[in-house]
């Protein structure tokens, strides 16, 4: 039977500032180009799996002036039909990105934090045992998710991002698959280096596969005493903006494929590395044939 994937996730309109640098208390600050560009850390990170070759679908809510997000995966073959319309607002973010490529984030969730237990039951049931279902933290009823996936025998993947102190009252234990940056690790175990934040999520979550994203320095995945590190590619940076997500994406649709950790870990560095060099969220992901 084939193996399916839900993302339960966010979709944003991405408004992308270039400046010189981020905005100071009190500037007033004029930005060199203004672009707008789908995104999402949800739909950022179902596009990567698509683009990847995984069978996957879309869950989640826009608003009225988001139906061009849907269309956009729409076209990417994602099934789409869990995402749900709302008449709020749609979500959004504004970003600055400086001269060295990095980025500055404001988000607003719109109808994101719009998802009803009731649509999540409606959704899952369409979703078997041994099924993955993908979450991170831009929507509402994460919590609830994490439950219902584990109670239905689906593997939870869980990128707690954006990170806020909300997450440390999920049931992270319940969680198969995480997927942290260094930030993140070391906000979930409370420890100062991403070294012994990783040791201490080893102990606090002893059954989930760890995977940890340290920027220049790479990838460290660890499981029951295994550890495969994966060193990053240097890359010219033109805009960081989505990188993660197409990380994630690649190593997730890799995962599924059954390759090795190892070249799961290889593929999505060398995919998110492509990110990187090109400006935008969604639009910058690799598709297959470009890594290969
Ligand atoms: O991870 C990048 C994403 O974060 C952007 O696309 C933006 O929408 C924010 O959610």
């Amino acid at each position: 039977m084939v193996t399916k994937i839900i993302n339960y996730g966010s979709l944003n309109i991405d408004y992308v500032y270039t400046v010189s640098h981020f905005v100071r208390p009190g500037e007033t600050l004029s930005s060199a180009s203004l672009e707008t560009f789908s995104g999402g850390k949800g739909a950022n990170q179902t596009t990567a799996l698509a683009r990847a070759g995984a069978l996957v679908s879309h869950a989640g809510k826009i608003g009225a002036e988001g139906l061009w997000l849907k269309e956009l995966l729409d076209k990417e073959n994602v099934d789409t039909s869990y995402i749900h319309k709302s008449s709020k607002s749609n979500g959004h973010a504004c970003i600055q990105v400086d001269e060295k490529g990095q980025n500055a984030i404001i988000l607003f969730a719109g109808a994101n934090k719009e998802i009803t237990k009731d649509e999540i039951n409606a959704t899952l049931k369409h979703f078997k045992k041994g099924d993955y279902l993908l979450l991170q933290n831009e929507i509402n009823n994460v919590d609830y998710l994490i439950e219902q996936g584990h109670k239905k025998g689906l593997i939870v993947c869980l990128n707690p991002a954006p990170m806020g102190k909300e997450i440390l009252s999920y049931p992270l234990e319940l969680v198969d698959v995480l997927i942290v940056n260094e930030t993140e690790a070391k906000a979930l175990a409370m420890k100062k280096d991403y070294e012994s934040a990783l040791e201490e999520l080893e102990k606090l979550y002893p059954n989930t596969e760890l995977i940890l994203t340290i920027g220049q320095q790479g990838v460290i995945y660890s499981f029951k005493g295994k550890q495969v590190k994966v060193p990053a590619i240097k890359v010219e940076v033109v805009d960081t903006t989505g990188a993660g997500d197409t990380f994630i994406g690649y190593y997730l649709a890799a995962k599924v494929e059954g390759l090795s950790v190892e070249d799961c870990l290889q593929l999505a560095t060398q995919a998110s590395s492509l990110c990187v060099s090109r400006r935008g969220a969604q639009n910058s992901i690799p598709s297959r044939s470009e890594i290969q």
